[in-house]
């Protein structure tokens, strides 16, 4: 029995009398359920985004297993659905144009059944934030718990990070320093185990950043997919969501602007992908937290970058679980967050990481001695332009390209700039800008990551491996680069990228936090007058409805009619 006093929302299904009740109950009970689970206990739905179309979830129906028992064990009814996969490898234009999707289709299946409490399973890079999104809107007591990285990949007695290894080995096969075998050989090596990617990429990002946010357990982050460890972490998040469900803790007293700040923090500690910044914004606009694109620069002007992981640095999501994982992070940057914070463990941060110790400090770093020393994560640009902001991440970035001033060279499509990059004779200096557009939310459609786009062949001939590339595409946690992206407004709504010629001077100035076209306004004028906006991409279905509703990367890319909630009050009857 419940031990609440508060009705639950599934008691008006499985609690109901007379025709709807004999149609609630009878139709589960099809599925063997002891007489008396419809006894007013509360209903967990575990949410898992498995697929084996993305093997980064390919397990979670197995971790959902473990969630269950914690769930029965605490007197809960535990019951597994399916929520849209989002894969990454596979997907085609992209993962980020269905995360809304996910978002959406998450937020009504909550709503609509039965549920008191929700436990997320996800783990590939837009299942985090997707779930939470479309939780956040429905606002049930929620608790999630990501699906833990791959182990390490293996080539040859290295080390080799999922993603990051794919964007170098296929460089230096362009270079002629590796051949189509040693890739193959490596291709091989890179994928061990079940879990998402291991390297410090949006999945791990997501992870981490959720686990910062309070809303997965302590520890749960970067314990591997199949380590033990992480089945035992799911177990408890069973018996905890009943837990949560009969305190009413609900995820927005979980997701506070203190919990937003403190994932921002986190994410600058640990060398988190750029992409964060737009899930955060997004999962944010859900709950109605003021949340700006200049929180990202100015709450991590002061943190510095502790964990030495790739795409940035040396190790893998396994080293970092091993050497004490987020709790020993965020107990080194503790005097920068707020500890007294209230997790879904039910306890606060200060509670959640004491007695976190590091095992490693290769792999974890002190402030005394970081990894990489404070502003070294993701800052905000602005200027001409892009006047709603732009990111870049310096840690992926190149020193000597943070102050530069170089001539544009533009390309409207990916697909023209890639055949141009192989091009020997292409009119390309180590000082030229790269710009391509028509990349965003509603340009591509669907915001993809092709923002670090290859290096010119000419320039790599020559041994020159990074370059300013600007674009209003994201980028793959797992990229490196001096690569600015989520520039806003994009180019397909007419924001100044979509003015830019070739030739025209930009230029990008990191430390006043500066990106500029040094074209004059009246030339400029001249140009937006004749600036004709792209037509359509799509005319029906989803594309159609995600083009025409996508806001810009500054709002976090959801669409405009999806922003706020709607609460989790029990719909009309069915039947
Ligand atoms: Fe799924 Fe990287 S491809 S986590
Ligand atoms: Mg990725």
């Amino acid at each position: 029995m419940s031990t609440t006093d508060r009705p639950l929302r599934s008691g008006q299904w499985f609690g109901a009398e007379g025709r709807n009740g004999f149609i609630h109950r009878s139709w589960m009970r099809n599925q063997g359920f002891a007489d008396d689970v419809f006894d007013g206990r509360p209903v967990i739905g575990i949410a898992t985004t498995w697929s084996e179309l993305t093997p980064c979830n390919a397990h979670l129906r197995d971790l959902a297993e473990s969630v269950k028992r914690g769930v029965w064990e605490s007197g809960g009814l535990p019951l597994e659905f399916p929520a849209m996969s989002l894969g990454e490898p596979l997907m085609r234009p992209t993962t980020m144009l269905y995360r809304n999707l996910l978002a959406m289709e998450l937020e009504e299946l909550v709503r609509a059944n039965p549920l008191d409490g929700v436990v997320l399973l996800s783990g590939c890079d837009k299942t985090t934030p997707g779930l939470l999104m479309g939780a956040a809107s429905v606002d049930l007591p929620t608790l999630m718990m990501t699906g833990g990285p791959m182990l390490n990949g293996k080539f040859r007695g290295q080390d080799i990070g999922s993603g990051t290894v794919v964007w170098r080995f296929t460089e230096e096969m362009r270079a002629g320093r590796m051949t189509a075998a040693d890739c193959a050989e490596a291709e091989v090596g890179m994928s061990r185990s079940r879990g998402h990617c291991m390297t410090m990429g949006t999945a791990s990002t997501m992870a981490c950043v959720t686990e910062a946010l309070g809303v997965q357990l302590p520890g749960a982050a970067a314990v591997p997919a199949v380590d033990s460890r992480r089945y035992a972490l799911a177990h408890a998040a069973g018996r905890r969501i009943v837990d949560m469900v009969e305190q009413d803790q609900r995820l927005s007293s979980v997701l506070t602007r203190q919990a937003f700040e403190n994932a921002i923090r986190v994410n600058a500690a640990i060398g988190g992908s750029t992409n964060a910044v737009v899930h955060l914004l997004a999962i944010a606009g859900r709950l109605g937290v003021p949340l700006s694109l200049e929180d990202f620069d100015t709450l991590t002007a002061d943190v510095p970058m502790l964990v030495n992981l790739m795409p940035s640095g040396a190790y893998l999501m396994e080293d970092f679980a091993y050497a004490g994982g987020l709790p020993a992070v965020m107990t080194e940057i503790a005097p920068l967050l707020h500890l007294d914070h209230v997790t879904v463990s039910g306890k606060t941060v200060a509670d959640n990481i004491s007695g976190a110790q590091c095992w490693n400090r290769d792999v974890i770093g002190t402030m005394a001695e970081p990894f990489q020393a404070a502003g070294s994560g993701t800052v905000v640009l602005r200027g001409s332009l892009a006047p709603s902001g732009a990111v870049l991440k310096v840690s992926a970035a190149s020193a000597h390209l943070l102050t530069h001033t170089g001539p544009a060279l533009v390309f409207d499509r990916i697909e023209d700039y890639v055949v141009a990059a192989d091009d020997p004779d292409l009119d390309v200096t180590p000082e030229t800008v790269i710009v391509v557009r028509n990349a965003g939310p509603r340009g591509y459609p669907g915001f993809p990551e092709v923002g670090n786009v290859p290096m010119p062949r000419r320039l790599l001939a020559d041994g020159i491996t990074d370059m300013v590339r600007i674009s209003d595409a994201r980028m793959s946690g797992t990229g490196y680069g001096t690569c600015i992206l989520h520039v806003a407004p994009e180019a397909s709504v007419g924001g100044p990228l979509a003015l830019v010629r070739t030739g025209d001077l930009v230029r990008i100035d990191v430390p006043t936090r500066r990106l500029d076209l040094l074209v004059d306004d009246d030339e400029l004028a001249q140009r937006r007058s004749g600036w004709q906006p792209p037509r359509p991409t799509a005319d029906r279905g989803w594309t159609r409805l995600y083009s025409e509703h996508v806001l810009q990367a500054d709002r976090g890319a959801d669409l405009d009619f999806l922003v706020g909630g709607s609460g989790s009050a029990v719909p009309r009857h069915s039947h």
